[in-house]
């Protein structure tokens, strides 16, 4: 039978503490989960979940203290938004997201904690087995995710979501939440794009037209994007002919 394994990151002074509380009073849980200790859930990095299932892991855990009751006072905020975002992004390129899981444990909830686990492993049963050795794309998705997460606007938008979305600016303005989610899902949109057209270009030249027919995305969008990837130097742009030319790290191509 699929027995589903499970990695689990858990913050040293709530979750972690829950889990062990659910070990000393003996409630039973299934045996697939792998521990990570981390000190807060907010040194959690995307990338070390994407990372997780690119080794073949079925599902994720992320768990860390009850929003305000954090030790570092603000990590698990930070924590939220990330996950947020990284579900935003998975699922855009037909990831289950099911498959990451964010929860708030604490101290005292060893039982909570038990029928979490046991209820996680139950829903990855009837997902079935992440297949990341057999699976190109899903493969390549998980690297697109990768990339989509270490853009630095991104991680700057999500790293001030508190800020913007509960705070007044200087001109005494907040952002309400569904105007900061929707600018969310445009950066996101607008960078997984440009990583598939540097992906579609990376081995030969294209043209815009080209491009676009394979994307399905107006000639005008990608020729947007052409030339802010260009300004950017992850490519090299020839405007007469609208040829695109992949820079490989470390120079331009001539
Ligand atoms: S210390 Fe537990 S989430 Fe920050």
């Amino acid at each position: 039978m699929y027995n589903p394994k499970i990695l689990g990151f858990l913050c040293n002074w709530c979750s972690y503490a829950g889990a062990d509380l659910a070990g000393v009073s003996r409630f039973n849980y299934p045996p697939n989960l792998r521990i990570i200790r981390v000190m807060c859930s907010g040194r959690i990095d995307p990338n070390f979940i994407l990372t997780a299932f690119e080794k073949g892991l079925d599902g994720v855990l992320v768990a860390g203290c009850h929003l305000g009751d954090c030790h570092y006072l603000t990590g698990n905020y930070h924590t939220k938004y990330k996950i947020l975002m990284m579900k935003k992004i998975l699922e855009k390129l037909g990831f289950e997201t099911k498959r990451l899981r964010l929860e708030w444990v604490s101290a005292a909830e060893g039982k909570i904690f038990a029928d979490l686990i046991t209820e996680f492993t139950e829903e990855l049963i009837k997902l079935g087995p992440l297949s990341v050795k057999f699976d190109k794309i899903l493969i390549k998705n998980l690297f697109f995710a990768k990339q989509i997460c270490s853009d630095f606007r991104l991680r700057w938008l999500i790293s001030r979501e508190r800020d913007l979305v509960e705070s007044e600016n200087a001109y005494g303005e907040k952002i309400p939440e569904e105007k900061f989610e929707k600018l969310l899902d445009h950066i996101i949109e607008t960078e997984l794009i440009k990583i598939k057209i540097q992906n579609l270009i990376e081995e030969k030249g294209l043209s815009a037209e080209e491009i676009s027919s394979k994307l399905k995305i107006p000639s005008e969008k990608v020729m947007e994007h052409l030339i802010t990837m260009n300004d950017d130097h992850k490519i090299t742009f020839n405007i007469k002919n609208k040829m695109a030319i992949f820079a490989k790290e470390g120079g331009m191509v001539k």
